[in-house]
Parts: C-alpha cells; sequence; structure tokens
C-alpha cells in the first residue's frame, strides 16, 4: 500500500542523509530569526535588501487591504484583475524598458506558465544545465525537445543551435532558458554574449532573474542593468528577450514579473495557464510590491552595504578554493559531502549562524555545499564572525 511503501522511501532518505526538515521560525528581527525559543542570525534568506520586514512597505499592504479587501476573489480573465494590477506590470515595464508586462502570483507559476505557452511538442528549448528545477519542469512539461548545455559553456550551446538550425533545421522556434545569477552558485550568466547568439541563430531568451533583480544594476534593475547600465539594448536585440524576475526575493513579498515584447506578453495574457486558471494574487499584496519596486529602485545604500558585506567574507574565507566565481548575496563554501556538510551546518546552528546544507538533488551529487546568502541587514561583525567559524570547521 502507499503509505507503507512511501514509508520505506524516508527511511531511504534518512539513511543517505537527504531527509529534509522543515524549521518553524518563531519570530524575526533585523538579520536574526527565532527557531526553537533561540535566536540565530539567519544566513539562509532570500531577503537581499531587508525588505520583507520594511515598515514602508508594510503600510502600504495594510492601506491596500482596506481598500480592496483580503483577497482579488477570482481569477485575472474573470473578475480578479484590479487597476492595482496594472500599476505593477506598468512600473516594472517602464523601468526596464519593455513594451508590457505580466504578474503571475509566484516564480514557478511564471515558469512553468510562459514557458508552456510559448513552447511545445514542435519547438526546441535550450537549457543550462544548472538552470532552477522550475524551468526545467517548464520545459518537461512543454513537450518540447529539450537540451541541456554544460554550465555557462556557450561552445557547446552554439553547437547545439547550429545543429538545429541552417538545412536541416528542427524545432519551430528555439528557445534558450537561463537563470540569471545561478541559485546555488551565486555566478552569472553571459547575457550579450547569448543575446548574439539569439540574433545568429533566429532564437529567444528567457531569462530567470530571481535572484539578479534588486541586487544586481545601479538602480537594482538585475541582470540587464548589469551589463547594460544604461539599459540601452537595441529594439532588435530586446524583441529577443523574454524578462522574468520574482517578488519573494529583494523584492520581500511574493509574485513574478515578466516583461517581453507586447505581442508575446498578450500572448501569455490568453495562453498561459498559471495565469489563467488560478486565483489573482491579492491587490493588497501589489501595493506593497508597487511601494518596494520603488523602495529597490532608490536603494543604493542597502546594495552599498550588501556589497561590502559580500566582499569581506570572501576576503576572509581563507581557503579560497572553497568559494565559488560568485559577486552576488549568494556564497557556496563548497563541502562536495552530504554528511560532513550537514555536520559543519549544526556546528554552526550551535554557534548562533543557521546556513543551510544544500544537498542533492537540489545540487549534483558530490557537490554538496553551506549555501551563504547575506543580506543588507547583516551586520559586519557578524560576517567576520562566521567567516572565522567556517575557516575553524574546514580546516
Ligand atoms: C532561479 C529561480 N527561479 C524561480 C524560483 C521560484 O520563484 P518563487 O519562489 O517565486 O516561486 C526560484 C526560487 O524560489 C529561483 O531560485
Amino acid at each position: 500500500m502507499m503509505h507503507q511503501d512511501l514509508s520505506v522511501n524516508l527511511k531511504d532518505l534518512a539513511s543517505k542523509k537527504l531527509y529534509r526538515q522543515r524549521k518553524s521560525i518563531q519570530a524575526l528581527k533585523k538579520g536574526k530569526i527565532k527557531i526553537n525559543n533561540r535566536w540565530v542570525h539567519n544566513f539562509s534568506s532570500n531577503d537581499y535588501l531587508g525588505l520583507t520586514q520594511n515598515k514602508i512597505i508594510k503600510k502600504s499592504i495594510i492601506d491596500g487591504i482596506k481598500n480592496y479587501g483580503n483577497g482579488s476573489g477570482a481569477s485575472h480573465l474573470i473578475s480578479g484583475h484590479y487597476d492595482i494590477h496594472d500599476k505593477v506590470e506598468n512600473l516594472a515595464s517602464e523601468s526596464l524598458g519593455f513594451d508590457k508586462g505580466i504578474l503571475f502570483s509566484s516564480g514557478y507559476s511564471a515558469n512553468i506558465g510562459v514557458i508552456g505557452a510559448l513552447c511545445d511538442r514542435n519547438d526546441v528549448i535550450f537549457s543550462d544545465r544548472l538552470n532552477h528545477a522550475s524551468l526545467n519542469e517548464a520545459s518537461l512539461l512543454s513537450k518540447s525537445k529539450f537540451i541541456r548545455y554544460n554550465h555557462l559553456d556557450l561552445v557547446h550551446l552554439e553547437k547545439a543551435l547550429k545543429n538545429s538550425y541552417g538545412k536541416n533545421s528542427y524545432g519551430k522556434r528555439r528557445l534558450i532558458i537561463s537563470d540569471a545569477v545561478f541559485s546555488m552558485d551565486g555566478d552569472l550568466i553571459n547575457l550579450p554574449a547569448i543575446i548574439d547568439l539569439c540574433e545568429k541563430y533566429d532564437a529567444y531568451l528567457y531569462v530567470d532573474d530571481a535572484h539578479g533583480y534588486g541586487v544586481l544594476g545601479k538602480n537594482g534593475q538585475g541582470i540587464l542593468e548589469h551589463y547594460y547600465p544604461e539599459l540601452d539594448l537595441k529594439p532588435k536585440q530586446k524583441k529577443r528577450i523574454i524578462y522574468m524576475f520574482t517578488l519573494g526575493k529583494s523584492v520581500g513579498i511574493s509574485g513574478a514579473i515578466v516583461l517581453a515584447n507586447k505581442n508575446i506578453v498578450n500572448y501569455l495574457i490568453q495562453k498561459a495557464r498559471t495565469y489563467i486558471y488560478t486565483t489573482a494574487s491579492s491587490p493588497a499584496i501589489s501595493c506593497g510590491i508597487l511601494t518596494s519596486l520603488r523602495i529597490v529602485k532608490e536603494g543604493k545604500s542597502l546594495r552599498n552595504n550588501l556589497l561590502k558585506s559580500i566582499h569581506l567574507l570572501r576576503e576572509k574565507i581563507e581557503n579560497k578554493l572553497l568559494l565559488s566565481n560568485s559577486i552576488t548575496p549568494i556564497q557556496p563554501i563548497l563541502i562536495n559531502d552530504n554528511s560532513e556538510t550537514i555536520k559543519i551546518s549544526e556546528k554552526l546552528f550551535e554557534e548562533g549562524f543557521y546556513v543551510p546544507a544544500i544537498r542533492p538533488p537540489t545540487v549534483p551529487r558530490g557537490t554538496s555545499r553551506l549555501r551563504i546568502s547575506i543580506s543588507a541587514l547583516h551586520e559586519f561583525k557578524d560576517i567576520l564572525r562566521l567567516a572565522e567559524l567556517i575557516n575553524l570547521n574546514t580546516k
């Protein structure tokens, strides 16, 4: 019977040190969380700018509840779409210079909905091997031909594109999909080079900037502003990009926005199933998102603080081989062995630092790691102490 089979599976996971436990947070304050009645420094959150607790954003959400109520009451295409949803989409598309935006309730549902709407069994998807699970799921669900290229290996990608193009071409549409900032390594996509490939091989790029928006670029406008500080991409380049960023990380709330050419967005409104067949996110939440998008843009001092902390941590880790090639708040410490990674994570917890152990299947086998996520709220003294503890435990 199913529940008995599952009990065997659960025991198997436990024996391989792959059984996951949730930690219930009881309270939180400036960079710290209370778990099991104990305060620990939180180095596990994607709240890179500390906006989950921002008072101005809280007030916008509360005012939003007063104006609109608690929930949207329906899906976007029935009667759950509000003027505040439009305002969020418009602000995002104006800020990044795209024609139009569409708001989803989560990054996961945006990825599934967009890729499923744009690609089917006649199309071909080229995907970085270390892309987020939701992008892989989306590609498989779309039934497109799914080609995975080696991580950041554009020679490999170009070879695959070349094979699909020209005389013996296959795939009606070619879509390259990639994280902008890789969620477990913190390294970056080479966006300009991929756009060149898109132009050369008549492909489009779907870029998931969950971890870059808010952090990268002088105004926090993410991977595009990182590579094009004036956001001055040529229209023919921009047409090839479908840009997605999530609202649950630096923006501090939840949801995702997809920006693209207006025909693409209008088509998504008609066809993205995870947009159509779900209750629209609460308009009050969008009131908070609108405020948060403005705060992100103005948040230069938050970003400067964050950058200083990132540099400090990297400078203080003695064994540089443990670090990845990351300029972002995602700073993995590669331990490789599952048990050893858990052991160090537990030791850090005893010392008052929560740094999660990340194991397969989230990362490839044999690459277990401590995933440090730095926030603008962390104090330099805590970064120094964390580096010291990691040095002690990885000697
Ligand atoms: C790269 C990436 N894409 C998408 C998602 C999913 O976004 P959401 O949490 O809004 O569903 C995440 C993480 O959660 C992510 O790291």
